[in-house]
């Protein structure tokens, strides 16, 4: 099975972007761990902080990848593009977000990626990645 992991802006940051919200890892590290855990997946990793740039990668995995576990960051809020490139392409998109965003800001309630995604898992910190692989397993 191969998925493809697409991660939005900041997110680069993780390990050192407010660690009380995000935690102390860094991505390429938890990546490392997913990795171990199910030698059976290939994975691919894309990591962004241009928008359009994700909506290309969604193109180019999207058609091709068994799944593809996104999290659109701040674009989840915004993205009205990155919401029509999920409903352009094949492959099913799990949304996830580090954070419970509900908790937190009102502007973070709006999502332009979950009415085009088939589910949505939040607030489990990096554990959501990997609900997210089991859930496509
Ligand atoms: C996030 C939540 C977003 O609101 C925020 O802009 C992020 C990260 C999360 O994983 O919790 O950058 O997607």
């Amino acid at each position: 099975m191969k998925l493809s992991i697409i991660n939005g802006p900041n997110l680069n940051l993780l390990g050192a972007r407010e660690p009380s919200i995000y935690g102390a890892q860094s991505f390429v590290d938890y990546l490392e761990e997913l990795k171990a855990k199910y030698p059976q997946v290939e994975f691919d990793y894309f990591q962004s902080n241009v928008e359009g740039e994700l909506i290309d990668q969604l193109h180019k995995v999207g058609f091709s990848s068994d799944g593809i576990i996104l999290n659109a960051a701040a674009y989840t809020h915004t993205s009205v593009g990155l919401g029509d490139a999920i409903k352009a392409i094949d492959t099913s998109v799990i949304e996830v977000h580090i954070s419970n965003t509900f908790a937190r800001e009102d502007f973070r309630h709006t999502s332009y990626i979950t009415p085009n995604a088939k589910g949505l898992i939040l607030g489990f910190g990096l554990d959501s990645y990997r609900l997210a692989v089991e859930s496509f397993l």
